[in-house]
């Protein structure tokens, strides 16, 4: 039984050492930079009262499934999955899930490394005082020199890739876990100020307003016509972002979890352990939007200003406060950690996918996955500069545009609805009861009804809504 087994890529050393690396999977650009700017072009209230029912009914519960599974499988998820499937007497099809992971492990690694690499650059421009006395008009200015300059682009995105694959090599353990233990908590103490900041000199009432002012209708409204004789329609696209993002930020339907899982010790509690970690992936996007949104709108900005918006605000802050110089400097050190401490999750479950199949070392399966979405994250250098114009868009989306609302928006939740659609109803109850082993029924229970029909329905009707269907 699992009891037996054990990882062939090692296992962390405690469960708190567990909890602290999949928070360092959770927390990551996602919160940060993705964050604040999908919720600035979808409205701010009613997306985000939308973005945490999911993380609530759907994300928690499929964490638990994923890390469930990968600690009873003990490798990597496509392997996990083929194998739990054989002992369940499931379909071997299962392990496509696994398959269908690591596809979207590399679209989201290919534009993942290049938006970190924008962080790398902030981190030299504010050293080297570059944000001192900035405008609003001169960092959206120094923006725009940077994503404009596909050379510098590519550097920095090798750089961060480089950097991925140096932690992924060396293994689960060694050198992660104590970047986690000491830079995590240094983040949130830094947003903690910036949002002490952003209440001084920002429009903070407004910004407030913005995140938790909950009109339905200005968010899934599509209205067109005269005054008089407006059509509205109810509009699903922005469900169907927010419920991605609820999947991205949590590092969730693509096996980065599953593998994590993978390295837990025996009996450590899994619920305990995913609720800590919701939360802290929770407060840490608050946060930042409450860090942001204040400047945004005290400096005459658009919350729905896109990818940049980070960039182009927080700047602003640092480049006007007292000691902004060697704060930015920190902060965006640590931005570009917490990013780390994400990519590496994002191709754990492919490089230990490899060490299996093939026998390789660590090392160079970690060079190939990072060879290979180096290669595919030139697409999305140029999709903001070379390749930005209309002429390389479809449905209005560039390359990087396209690649993540694929991999976030479909193949994330997707891989989610399968995960929790194999443990109801592939494997079944006694493997969750014995795995889970929560001591309280009536917990147990209301999880089984929700992985068995809240989440799969969930998901499905956002699915279904999007394509139209209703
Ligand atoms: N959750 C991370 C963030 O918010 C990104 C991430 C890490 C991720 N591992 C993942 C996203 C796996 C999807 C799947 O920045």
């Amino acid at each position: 039984m699992s009891s037996q087994r054990v990882s062939l890529h090692g296992m962390w050393s405690s469960r708190a050492i567990f909890v602290m690396a999949t928070v360092g999977s959770a927390v990551g650009l996602g919160n940060i930079w993705k964050f604040p700017y999908i919720s600035g072009e979808y409205g701010g209230g009613a997306f985000i009262v939308v973005y945490l029912a999911c993380i609530a009914l759907i994300g928690i519960p499929i964490m638990m499934a994923e890390i469930l599974l990968g600690r009873r499988g003990r490798s990597s998820p496509i392997s996990t999955m083929r194998q739990l499937a054989r002992e369940e007497g499931a379909s071997p099809a299962w392990s496509l899930v696994g398959y269908s992971g690591v596809v979207a492990g590399f679209l989201i690694l290919s534009f993942y490394s290049v938006i970190a690499g924008w962080a790398l650059a902030y981190v030299f421009q504010s050293a080297s005082g570059g944000l001192n006395g900035v405008t609003a008009e001169r960092a959206a200015g120094l923006f725009g020199d940077l994503v404009g300059s596909p050379w510098q682009l590519m550097i920095w995105h090798s750089v961060f890739m480089s950097m991925t694959v140096v932690v992924v090599a060396r293994g689960v353990r060694r050198g992660l876990e104590r970047a986690v233990t000491l830079l995590m908590p240094a983040l949130f103490a830094m947003l903690l100020i910036m949002v002490g900041y952003a209440y001084v000199e920002g429009d903070f009432i407004r910004g407030f307003e913005f995140m938790f002012n909950v009109d339905f209708s200005k968010v899934f409204q599509l209205c067109t016509g005269a005054a008089e004789e407006l059509q509205c329609q109810f509009h699903g696209e922005p469900v169907l972002v927010a419920m991605g993002h609820a999947f991205f930020t949590l590092s969730l339907g693509m096996g980065a979890i599953m593998a994590y899982g993978a390295y837990v010790p025996e009996h450590a509690s899994i619920t305990g352990a995913t609720i800590a970690i919701a939360i802290a992936d929770t407060l840490v996007a608050l946060l930042a939007g409450l860090a942001i949104f204040p400047i945004v709108f005290a400096s005459g900005l658009e919350p729905a200003a896109g990818p940049g918006l980070i960039f182009q605000t927080l700047p602003i802050a640092f480049g006007n406060m007292p000691g902004g110089q060697w704060f930015g400097t920190v902060f965006f050190i640590l931005l570009v950690f917490a990013a780390w401490t994400s990519s590496i999750s994002i191709a754990e479950p492919a490089v230990a996918w490899l060490v299996e199949i093939r026998g390789w070392r660590r090392g160079s399966a970690a060079v190939l996955v990072g060879c290979l979405a180096w290669f595919m994250g030139i697409g999305s250098v140029l999709s903001f500069n070379l390749w930005s114009g209309e002429e390389y868009q479809l449905f209005g989306k560039t390359l990087f545009d396209l690649k993540d609302f694929l991999a976030s928006n479909i193949m994330l939740p997707l891989g989610g609805l399968l995960i929790a659609l194999f443990v109801a109803y592939g494997a079944g109850r006694h493997m969750a009861l014995e795995e889970l082993a929560i001591s309280r029924q009536h917990l147990f229970d209301a999880w089984w009804f929700v992985i068995r029909f809240v989440a799969p329905v969930g998901i499905a009707m956002v699915f279904l809504n999007s394509i139209g269907v209703f």
